[in-house]
């Protein structure tokens, strides 16, 4: 029997990959559009939605910096995070670790102030108004050079402790993570947690750099490092926590149709995954809608999706007693429903 589709909603869970910029929906471009009189190139929500027909990562890098541009005020980037842990809670969200990308929004001219204050008070209105916790990770621009992420590290200094981690996202292949040894060298320095991108596009070998060369705390994706038997062990063995994006996968062709997705195998494999939404709204879901599609597709079963849930937590950064209570939820939920 498939587990029913209010079970998987309701079940508690925290988000682990969830780019900020992402969950930037057109009827919210349109009104930032407005508000801030910056034009943008479509003239209705339908032919946004009808832009989103993506065959790689990089076709759709190109319309989510476009659509960054909106973005503006502090204003804007905490309605933005308010806008996403509303969903984030009706999809039995109680945590979440966002992404932002700093460079994203300096290169265009904005004070590196701008995005980190307005994400840091949508986070605090959201624990405030809907009990759900948060955590900020900023990642660098991998098409970049590493001088660019160095500057931005520097910047985000009088920010560092409202920041969780670090991150590596943006165009994959050619920007190993090898091309970033000395600003996640430095990161780590300073008691930042370490995520990386790593294939979803790129060969395992880009995941064998993020472990040995960055020293990761998680992989983001790592759908890749299943063509390779030796690495696959090494990340059961290590216990390392995969943030897996299956709506994502699917809209960006790394797999063609969403029952040939591993996350089954992943799971099967011990391998420590966890379900996540990347960029909602270019990929047509938020996290519970992840965890449904992907259960219809691939059978996941009711055990799998617990499984799940409990990962999301104990791959977050949140300290052991918080874990502990968030599993405990997790088996009172399971016990009564
Ligand atoms: N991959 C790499 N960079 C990104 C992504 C992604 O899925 N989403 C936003 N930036
Ligand atoms: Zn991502």
């Amino acid at each position: 029997m498939s587990v029913s589709e209010a079970f998987i909603r309701g079940i508690p869970k925290a988000e682990l990959h969830l780019h900020i910029e992402g969950s930037l929906e057109p009827e919210q471009m349109f009104e930032f559009s407005r508000r801030n009189k910056v034009a943008i190139p479509f003239k209705s929500v339908q032919e946004v939605r009808a832009a989103y027909a993506f065959s790689n990562l990089q076709d759709f890098l190109d319309i989510y910096y476009q659509g960054a541009n909106v973005l503006q005020t502090e204003e804007d980037f905490r309605d933005l995070a308010l806008a996403y842990f509303e969903r984030l809670n009706a999809d039995g969200g109680r945590h979440a670790e966002i992404f932002f990308d700093p460079e994203t929004h300096t290169d265009r001219g904005l004070p590196f102030s701008v995005a980190i204050n307005g994400l840091l008070a949508g986070m605090k209105e959201a624990e405030a108004k809907y009990g759900v916790t948060s955590g900020l990770i900023m990642c660098f621009l991998r098409h970049l050079d590493e001088a660019s992420s160095l500057k931005t590290l520097a910047s985000a200094e009088p920010y560092l402790d409202r920041i969780a981690g670090v991150g590596l996202d943006s165009s994959e292949k050619g920007h190993p993570p090898s091309k970033f040894t000395r600003v996640f060298k430095a990161a780590r320095d300073r008691g930042l947690k370490i995520c990386a991108h790593a294939g979803e596009e790129g060969p395992p070998e880009y995941v064998h750099e993020a472990l040995d060369i960055l020293h990761v705390d998680r992989i983001d994706h790592g759908n890749r490092a299943l063509e390779d038997e030796a690495l696959t062990q090494r990340l059961v063995k290590q216990g390392m926590t995969l943030t897996v994006c299956p709506l994502s996968n699917l809209k960006l062709c790394v797999v063609h149709d969403l029952k040939d997705h591993p996350m089954k195998r992943m799971l099967q494999l011990g391998l420590k995954a966890t379900c996540n939404s990347d960029d909602p709204a270019y990929f047509g879901g938020y996290v519970a809608d992840n965890y449904i599609r992907t259960a219809q597709a691939v059978g996941l079963t009711r055990e799998e999706i617990i499984t799940l849930a409990k990962n999301s937590f104990t791959g977050s950064f949140l300290d052991a007693a918080s874990i502990a209570n968030h599993i405990a939820a997790i088996n009172a939920y399971a016990s009564a429903n």
